[in-house]
């Protein structure tokens, strides 16, 4: 049974309800009993059906100091509808959800929710990856809205969903990205009304198509015979910025915004590969806009899941859909210089079983030259780890992947990662790259499926390598470093920098790894970035119920990584029913930004503004009471 949308369930419960993955595989289950929590970090363990390595602790072999750098002291969990930070540190609203951005708009109306109109001229909904660009000293913050929480913005309706036309362009209106200048005075930072750089990007934006996809037949509609521009952008997860100053947002699950108004249409292999099918999450765009109909129009799809390249600084741009990052459903884009100036963009896939992949540009970044194209020709490859914590990087070409063009591969890549027997990954999150060391790190948040089902396209996965534990509820962080200490390797050393769990409800391998105890436990680490210190920002969007094997971890939190040390200490707690998710930092880097994503969520939390108020998505700032940089 298709459970009703008002359960709020997750993105990948619900595509799993609407597109199940194939049959279940003979893969055992490893049983939690099977090993100590002592032996799961000794020498090296036979786990399951496949061996695997784990090292003496997580925290080796990449780690030697052992004293703490760490200075703030720690957050203790809770589940407390505010924003917990450490003493000597305070955190105020910057904007939310339904802020207009220009005086002609209209001040949020908590009783209508707003309109198609008024959303059109304010921030959107989900506020998630977000990047802070410098227009001499002028802050200019890029953020993405994810998308809609239907429970709060169609709360007016009783069906909590859309009902009218209006309804539905103003859930497209909330998604996309919000761009805005933002003013530090009194001590807080305020958006700045009618600021020339303010901007909306929709679900509606026109979005240049570049790259090997351009033109292919695959990407051509009734709406574009040429396949070069698209409309719009959604489900925008995280993001990337680029040396030269663009702002990356990568689209996640857009499938679930596709529908058929012929229930007999059959979705093709490639569409159910990406689970679009012939029911959508409950957006109901194609009610009014006919491309959302995959029985009518089914290469429709097939023009979003990219990474899309945005100039921040220029309102009137066009956005550009970099095809050549491949199509998938992106979480973040993190960018590396390799040693010879080619640009390496780290790209995760956020599904059960799925991949992780890098592109490496076909020609170099040179300072103060004409970069702006540079994501529009390259390689890309996705990543196949071995247990003895080795690992290589498989080129996706027609050659390899037994596909007919690169175009192709563009488009379908997963297919073509599978072709070449990538390693089916634990959820990909958030990847972040080191400052200073070539040193990446990737959020793996969780599979319930781990050793138990394959993926969509039928891969198995097998427990093992960076994914050790079966029906992975926890989720672990795994780093890497490329051979020779360049990007451009194709071959890399790895081992995990933590292991979620919760060492007083297991002694198995579900108590996480030693830097993990009852003091700093988490679930799900989903969002990473490094500041300029080299510490690594953990932001977590799992389980908040706070009992049972999520006991002692309250709600969604952000926490601090020392990759010198291993060392990991919470930071910040958020309020009920949200998850924390994008971090970026102020010019002068006294304010960090975070985000804090549906709030409330289930209807038990009134964050930022309290009372009986309908909660918002809201970014916050955060600064150190002694006014000193925050990272
Ligand atoms: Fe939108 Fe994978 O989180
Ligand atoms: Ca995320
Ligand atoms: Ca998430």
């Amino acid at each position: 049974m298709r459970k009703p949308i008002s359960e709020e369930i997750s993105f990948d419960d619900f595509d799993e309800i609407n597109n199940p993955p194939p049959v279940e595989t003979a893969f055992e289950a490893i049983t939690e009993t099977m090993l100590s929590r002592r032996r799961f970090f000794g020498q090296g363990v036979a786990f399951g059906a496949s061996a695997f390595v784990f090292g003496s602790t997580a925290l080796t072999p990449f780690s030697a100091r052992a004293e703490s750098r760490l200075t703030f002291k720690q957050v203790s969990a809770n589940s407390l509808d505010t924003v917990t930070v450490p003493d000597g540190y305070s955190w105020h609203v910057v904007t939310k959800w339904g802020d207009p951005l220009w005086s002609d708009g209209t001040d949020f109306d908590s009783v209508s929710r707003g309109t198609a109109a008024s959303q059109l001229k304010a921030v959107g909904d989900n506020n998630d990856g977000m990047a802070l660009f410098a227009d001499g000293d002028k802050n200019i913050l890029a953020f993405n809205n994810e998308y809609v929480n239907r429970r709060n913005i169609f709360g007016n309706r009783e069906s909590n969903l859309p009902e009218n036309a209006d309804d539905v362009n103003k859930g497209k209106a909330g998604h996309g990205v919000t761009v805005a200048e933002l003013d530090f005075s009194d001590g807080t930072w305020k958006v700045v009304r009618d600021s020339r750089y303010n901007r909306r990007i929709t679900a509606d934006t026109p979005m240049e198509i570049t790259g090997p996809a351009r033109g292919h037949a695959m990407m051509k509609t009734a709406m574009d015979p040429d396949g070069v521009l698209a409309k719009g952008t959604w489900n925008n997860c995280g993001n990337g910025r680029t040396p030269w100053g663009t702002y990356l947002t990568c689209e996640e699950n857009f499938n679930g915004y596709f529908s058929s108004s012929d229930e007999l249409n059959t979705p093709s292999a490639e569409l159910k590969r990406y689970g679009v099918v012939n029911k959508d999450w409950g957006y109901a765009w194609a009610t009014e806009d006919d491309r959302f109909d995959i029985s009518r129009h089914p290469t429709e799809p097939n023009r979003f899941g990219y990474i899309v390249e945005i100039d921040p600084l220029d309102p009137t741009s066009t956005p550009k859909k970099r095809t050549a990052l491949g199509r998938f459903k992106h979480e973040n884009a993190e960018l590396a210089l390799a040693k010879n100036g080619q640009i390496v963009v780290y790209l995760g896939d956020d599904e059960r079983g799925e991949f992780l992949y890098k592109f490496v540009s076909k020609n170099q970044f040179k300072e103060g030259k004409d970069n702006k194209d540079l994501l529009e020709e390259g390689t890309l490859f996705a990543a196949k780890f071995t247990d003895d914590r080795r690992g290589e990087w498989l080129p996706l070409t027609p050659e390899t992947t037994g596909m007919k063009s690169q175009a192709e591969i563009s488009i379908l890549t997963r297919i073509a990662a599978s072709a070449v027997g990538a390693t089916t990954m634990d959820r990909p999150e958030w990847v972040a790259a080191h400052p200073s060391k070539t040193e990446i790190y990737l959020a793996l948040t969780n599979n319930k499926n781990r050793g138990k089902k394959p993926n969509k396209g039928g891969d198995e996965t097998p427990v093992g390598g960076p994914n050790p534990r079966a029906a992975n509820k926890y989720g672990q962080i795994v780093r890497w470093r490329p051979d020779k200490g360049d990007h451009l390797s194709t071959e890399f050393d790895w081992d995990l920098f933590v292991v979620a769990g919760n060492p007083t409800m297991h002694e198995d391998a579900y108590a996480g790894s030693e830097n993990v105890n009852a003091d700093n436990m988490f679930n799900s680490p989903d969002g990473l970035k490094f500041d300029s210190m080299g510490f690594l920002w953990i932001q977590t969007d799992g389980n908040y119920s706070n009992k049972d094997d999520f006991a002692g971890m309250g709600n969604n939190q952000m926490l601090v990584g020392d990759p010198e040390t291993g060392e990991i200490r919470r930071f910040l707690v958020g309020p009920n029913e949200c998850e924390v998710t994008g971090v970026t930092w102020s010019i002068d880097r006294k304010t960090m930004f975070v985000g804090i994503q549906h709030p409330g969520a289930k209807g038990n939390g009134h964050f930022p503004e309290g009372g009986q108020s309908i909660p918002r998505s809201t970014i916050i700032g955060i600064t150190r009471d002694d006014g000193e940089a925050m990272g």
